[in-house]
């Protein structure tokens, strides 16, 4: 009811400003990287496998993309993330010696479920799932478990769950590491203070709602908007993408920059305003002239910038800085306006935020 929504106008909102508060309580207790983090017998799990097979739907698979880059560039391990739909129905080759990693808000989802006893059914018994529900049945029917503590989340789009899979995800990230000899004390105690230092930077970038809504005004005047980013922000342009279509109906998609031009700059024109996730790293300059491209073509660019990006706002471009800059958890800040993007465009169209039509918080029917 409204009292819970407190100083909030709708679940989706409340959400979004929870997850300071969301990722502090899941990483809470959380002093060093072992791998009983995950459950009890996790080490001798972790002992038999050398790949994973990452299966989830909707924000969560989204989740899933953004830790494969992770796990194979910190981990060292090769991994895999399918939607579970197609994972269940496809013929595959099952190996025994994969970890089979199950991500779901609600625990329930119908097909994430079936891909999991699938896997099962094929020799895989080694599984795990990050999950919100402790009482779920994907806690249930996994061996290890990661609970995340998000907090019931009402919103249909997800939100607080994305980013605290996340921070899950990359303590998996850092015990795989660990267990494969990838990574030193000194590492280990650098990302842990990474993590630890999540919900201030996290506030800090809550802070920026204000530029986010001035970008919202624009984009609820639009029709179609594209989303850009490379390498680990590939995923978080996905998601953005997906947050726009979910609850204000803009028709929008995500491309990996590299491939603007295989494509999607066709479509590329003033009325067409392209997002794109410019942190700071070794894809930046890449970045940039894929940036010139859209430009070129009278497209108008929204970029997220952090810190160390030096890139300016001017004519057709529109930057939003982030406070720092983050390094390899970078994913889970750059996320966060654009949740905002999404609900800020969506209540200048007067849609109903928190349920949107033809969509279910969870799906456990086919
Ligand atoms: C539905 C929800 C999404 C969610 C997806 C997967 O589509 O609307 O927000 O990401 O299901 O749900 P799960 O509970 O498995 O994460």
């Amino acid at each position: 009811g409204a009292a819970e929504l407190g100083p909030y106008r709708h679940y989706m909102q409340k959400e979004i400003f929870e997850q300071p508060r969301a990722i502090a309580d899941t990483l809470e207790g959380v002093e060093g990287i072992v791998p009983e983090l995950f459950g009890d017998g996790a080490y001798k799990v972790f002992k038999e496998i050398d790949k994973v097979l990452i299966l989830a739907c909707g924000t969560s698979y989204y989740s899933g993309c953004a830790a494969k880059y992770w796990l194979e560039s910190i981990a060292k391990i090769p991994t895999q993330v399918e939607v579970a739909s197609e994972y269940r129905y496809r013929d595959s080759v099952p190996d025994p010696r994969t970890l089979v990693v199950t991500i779901s808000q609600s625990g329930e989802t119908a097909d994430t479920l079936a891909a999991l006893r699938h896997a099962q059914s094929l020799g895989m018994t080694q599984t795990l799932t990050i999950c919100n529900v402790a009482t779920s049945a994907m806690v249930r029917e996994c061996k290890l478990s990661y609970v995340t503590r998000a907090g019931v989340e009402i919103g249909v789009a997800s939100t607080k769950a994305f980013t605290t899979q996340l921070a899950a995800l990359f303590l998996l990230t850092l015990v795989l590491a660990q267990m494969r000899g990838n990574l030193s004390e000194g590492e280990e105690a650098q990302h842990l203070k990474a993590m630890r230092h999540l919900p201030v930077a996290l506030q800090a970038v809550l802070a920026l709602e204000p530029q986010v809504m001035s970008w919202a005004e624009d984009f609820a005047r639009m029709q179609n908007a594209l989303f850009l980013g490379r390498g680990l922000h590939y995923p978080i342009a996905l998601e953005g993408a997906l947050k726009l279509k979910e609850i204000s109906y803009i028709h929008a998609e995500a491309y990996p920059a590299g491939e603007l031009k295989h494509g999607p700059l066709a479509l590329v024109t003033s009325d067409m305003p392209v997002v794109t996730v410019a942190p700071h790293d070794a894809l930046l300059e890449k970045l940039k002239s894929n940036m010139q491209e859209v430009r070129a073509r009278g497209g108008v660019l929204y970029v997220l910038a952090d810190a160390d990006t030096r890139i300016e706002s001017g004519e057709g471009l529109h930057v939003i800085r982030m406070p720092e800059h983050y390094g390899a958890l970078s994913p889970l800040l750059h996320v966060v306006p654009l949740q905002l993007l999404a609900y800020h465009t969506a209540l200048a169209r007067g849609t109903d935020v928190d349920k949107p039509r033809n969509l279910a918080k969870s799906v456990t029917v086919e």
